[in-house]
This record gives structure tokens, C-alpha cells and sequence, in this order.
């Protein structure tokens, strides 16, 4: 594995709250924790991505500090007879990020490739952030089918992305047998899965823009070892579920992340 570059593209620690916390209140206790622990150092972009019922207060908590807002879904069309969806121009201008085709979403919802293009699509349209997520399954793993698995995802779900999308395009690797279940990716693996991430985006909008893009590890990722994927010269970061909803354990991750990257940059 080659050593971390000189030069890094600015780090992203995404906390996805998933279905928690279950109150307003605690949703504004772990963003005030989280804002805390963000403002003490300036290396790492921090975002938090609520459910939709607690992004007004989380954004209220959050206004003029240095931890950014995120949803995690919306919809391809802007407006309509869609019971129960949200559409990106409703989270345009306030909400900035969005986290779409989430392995959950693709197990619960159904949701295919192509509807994750046309999400991705509309919602960097509306000059929203999009945080694409990929990866294999544990069989697909064990059948040593990780590589066209995840090749074919990213092909699938950025077919309507362009170069100059780039800036606001993020792509996370997240193996589904590491989400929430503590195994997380050796990270040897999520180097070269993140690798071909990168060169599959470069070969759908070139090699210039897919520099520009983040890519991000996801599963299991917590204060213990995040380390060990921000210190990966393809990793720009890390999609957080359960060690986001700790106030302390995320706080020490921001500040892990930073270490690496404050390193790199002197
Ligand atoms: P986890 O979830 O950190 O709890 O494994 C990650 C994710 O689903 O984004």
C-alpha cells in the first residue's frame, strides 16, 4: 500500500443517525456535543445527517457553527403525488448534504441503481452535496466478487453525474456485512476497493474531476479505527452510523481525523 500523499483532498466525517435519536431533545443534545467538538480544530469537514423530523431543530442548533447538515434521502422528482417523499429543492438552501442509495435503503426500500442515479442527479441539480453509497454484500464478498460488484454500483448510480459535479460529489465505499456488526473492512481492502471506486469514477467524467471527488469508508468505523482508514492515501474520510450518535466517541474520532491530516499537512 503506497504511503499518504503530501497533498490531501479535504477530509469528511459523516455521522448517519439512521432511525435515532428518538426525541427532538436528545437529536439537539448530540448536535451541541458534536458542535463542541468540532470547533476545536479546523482540518475536518463534520456533518451530521438526522432524520427528517429533526433536521429544523438540528439546523436551528447548529446555524453559524462549524458542523454541516445533512438528510438521508430525497427524491428524484421536485414536487408531486409522492406520498411521503422529499424532494431535493425542499432541502436546497438549507440542508446542503444529502446521503442517497444507503445499503439500508437498497435491503428495506428496494432501491436500484438506477433510481439512486436519478436521486444523485436531481439532488446535485439542486446544489446539493450527494454522499452516493456502494458496496458489496457479504456473499458477493466471500465469492470474491467485491470488484465488478462495486464497479457495476458506481457505474449505475453516477450515470447521470458530470465532471462538474465533482466538487459536491461524494462516494462511499460501506461493505454491507461491516455496517453494524463490528467487523469492520481490513483496511488493505478498503484501500483497493476505494482505489477502483476513484477509477471508475474517472473513467465516467475523467481523471481531473474524479480527483476532485471524496471518497469515503464506511462500517464499523469507531474512535479504535478510524485511524486506520483516514491514514489511507484514497481515503477521504469516513460515513459514521453508530459511533456518530456518541457524543464523546464521535468527538474523538473529528479529532483523530485531524491528528492524521494536521500530520500530513506540516
Ligand atoms: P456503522 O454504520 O458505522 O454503524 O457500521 C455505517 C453506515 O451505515 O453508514
Amino acid at each position: 500500500m503506497p504511503s499518504t500523499p503530501g497533498w490531501r483532498r479535504r477530509p469528511l466525517l459523516a455521522g448517519n443517525w439512521k432511525l435515532n435519536p428518538l426525541t427532538a431533545a436528545a437529536a439537539v443534545e448530540l448536535a451541541e456535543g458534536i458542535r463542541a467538538a468540532a470547533g476545536t480544530q479546523d482540518q475536518v469537514d463534520v456533518k451530521v445527517y438526522p432524520p427528517f423530523t429533526w433536521l429544523l431543530p438540528v439546523a436551528d442548533r447548529l446555524a453559524g457553527g462549524p458542523v454541516g447538515l445533512g438528510a438521508q434521502d430525497c427524491f428524484w422528482e421536485p414536487s408531486g403525488a409522492y406520498t411521503g417523499e422529499i424532494s431535493a429543492q425542499m432541502l436546497s438552501g438549507w440542508c446542503p448534504s444529502v446521503i442517497l442509495g444507503h445499503s439500508e435503503r437498497r435491503q428495506y426500500q428496494g432501491e436500484t441503481d438506477e433510481q439512486v442515479s436519478r436521486k444523485a442527479a436531481a439532488a446535485l441539480a439542486a446544489g446539493l452535496e450527494a454522499i452516493v453509497c456502494v458496496g458489496e454484500r457479504a456473499e458477493q464478498h466471500d465469492a470474491g466478487e467485491t470488484e465488478p460488484v462495486v464497479a457495476g454500483q458506481v457505474r449505475g448510480s453516477l450515470a447521470g453525474v458530470v465532471a462538474d459535479d465533482s466538487p459536491r460529489l461524494v462516494v462511499a465505499y460501506e461493505p454491507v456485512w461491516a455496517i453494524g456488526t463490528g467487523r469492520n473492512a481490513d483496511p488493505e481492502h478498503a484501500y483497493r476497493t476505494m482505489r477502483l471506486v476513484r477509477q471508475t469514477v474517472a473513467e465516467l467524467i475523467g481523471e481531473g474531476a474524479a480527483q476532485r471527488v471524496r471518497v469515503l469508508y464506511g462500517g464499523s468505523v469507531n474512535a479504535a479505527n478510524v485511524e486506520s482508514y483516514v491514514e489511507l492515501p484514497e481515503c477521504d474520510g469516513c460515513l459514521v452510523g453508530g459511533a456518530s450518535l456518541k457524543a464523546d466517541e464521535f468527538s474523538a474520532m473529528i479529532a483523530s481525523t485531524a491528528a492524521v491530516y494536521g500530520a500530513v499537512a506540516q
